[in-house]
């Protein structure tokens, strides 16, 4: 019946793309606020011994690689807790990385009176004004995968999530590096290729001002230089997560700097995939004159580990982030107490 009703209001409004998280059609709103409303209201109405939760989700930017496999676990995730009197109506916007549209998605989820609000910020420096206006409007907020660190770990953000109904479900990307630096370390020759007595290394950092960027940077390195490894960074550049810009600052690096490149650290595998390319194109080869190192464990790159064509990844657990997010707003939704932080481990896969 509401299924029913679902697809005759869509049909009518053309331009609506609705997500509804109970089985039914999977699409995803980008401009039609308005009906997705209409079209709650309505179901609302329709099945009197049904409860229908609302619930908006922001994320930074529906093209990466991660952030795809995340929020498609996050919409599937919540169809499979639907029950025949619980219903989540979920509602995925995409920020394109602009922090401007971002900030009109929360307050088009305020206006349309989403009953709680995931998201995952295109700058963690906006954490506070999203943070302050959600809070005003009294719906619960599950931040994801940026902590709210502001620019460069500032510790005036200490304390930032100290509400009762906000929270930040992630994984501690200071673990991620260290497991980098780990597999490295793991290696006979610790990384250093040509026994010089160091790693000479390429840095392909994600975005600079996301805390996952700037942990994996200094943990990867910081565990091989406690480990007593010295370390030369031959480059450091910001490929902003993306594999093009991974394979243009491999190859660049690669022809500048030819075999004095022992280790390339990507802050992702999307940006390995292209640092992959790079060196296949430039005649080296993983594991035997190179090193190659990501995180996230992308299916593709698991398999590229296993075929040694990379040398190692950090499982980035989009399922367990997921579900803890989307538990973590059942139980606000629910009316029951949230901490303020929920961490998922990283798993090292070499
Ligand atoms: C992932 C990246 C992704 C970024 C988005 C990180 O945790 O490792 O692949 O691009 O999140 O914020």
């Amino acid at each position: 019946m509401k299924k029913k009703l679902l697809s005759a209001l869509l049909s009518v409004a053309m331009v609506a793309t609705l997500l509804v998280g109970c089985g039914g059609a999977t699409t995803t709103v980008e401009e039609a606020a308005e009906t997705t409303t209409e079209v709650a209201e309505t179901t609302e109405e329709a099945s009197g011994d049904v409860t229908t939760y609302k619930v908006g989700v922001a994320i930074y930017q529906f093209d990466d690689n991660f952030m795809t496999l995340y929020r498609n676990e996050i919409e599937s995730y919540f169809a499979s807790l639907c029950t025949d009197t619980v219903k989540y109506e979920v509602t995925t916007v995409d920020g394109k990385n602009d922090m401007a549209t971002q900030t009109d998605q929360i307050r088009n989820f305020i206006t349309q009176g989403m009953d709680a609000i995931i998201c995952n910020l295109v700058q963690t420096s906006s954490a506070e004004v999203i943070i302050d206006e959600v809070v005003a409007a009294g719906i619960p907020l599950i931040l994801i995968n940026r902590e709210p660190l502001g620019d460069n770990g500032d510790e005036s953000y200490a304390g930032i999530l100290d509400n009762a109904t906000v929270c930040y479900v992630g994984a501690d990307a200071r673990q991620s590096g260290t497991y980098q630096g780990e597999i490295v370390l793991a290696l006979d020759n610790k990384g250093d290729i040509n026994g010089d007595g160091k790693v000479s290394y390429v840095m392909i950092v994600g975005d600079p001002e996301n805390p996952d960027a700037q942990y994996r940077t200094e943990f990867s390195i910081k565990a091989l230089n406690d480990a007593g490894m010295e370390t030369e960074c031959l480059v450091e550049q910001v490929g902003n997560w993306a594999t093009d810009k991974g394979q243009e600052i491999a190859a660049t690096a690669l022809s500048q700097h030819g075999d004095a490149v022992e280790v390339i650290f990507c802050n992702n595998d999307g940006m390995a995939l292209g640092a992959a390319a790079a060196i296949e194109a430039a005649g080296r080869k993983v594991g035997e004159d190179i090193y190659l190192l990501g995180v996230d464990a992308l299916e593709e790159c698991q398999q590229m580990v296993s075929e040694g064509t990379m040398t190692g990844t950090v499982l980035n657990d989009h399922i367990g982030q997921s579900h803890k997010a989307v538990d973590v707003t059942v139980e606000a939704l629910n009316g029951n107490a949230i901490d303020n932080y929920y961490w998922v481990d990283y798993v090292m896969i070499k």
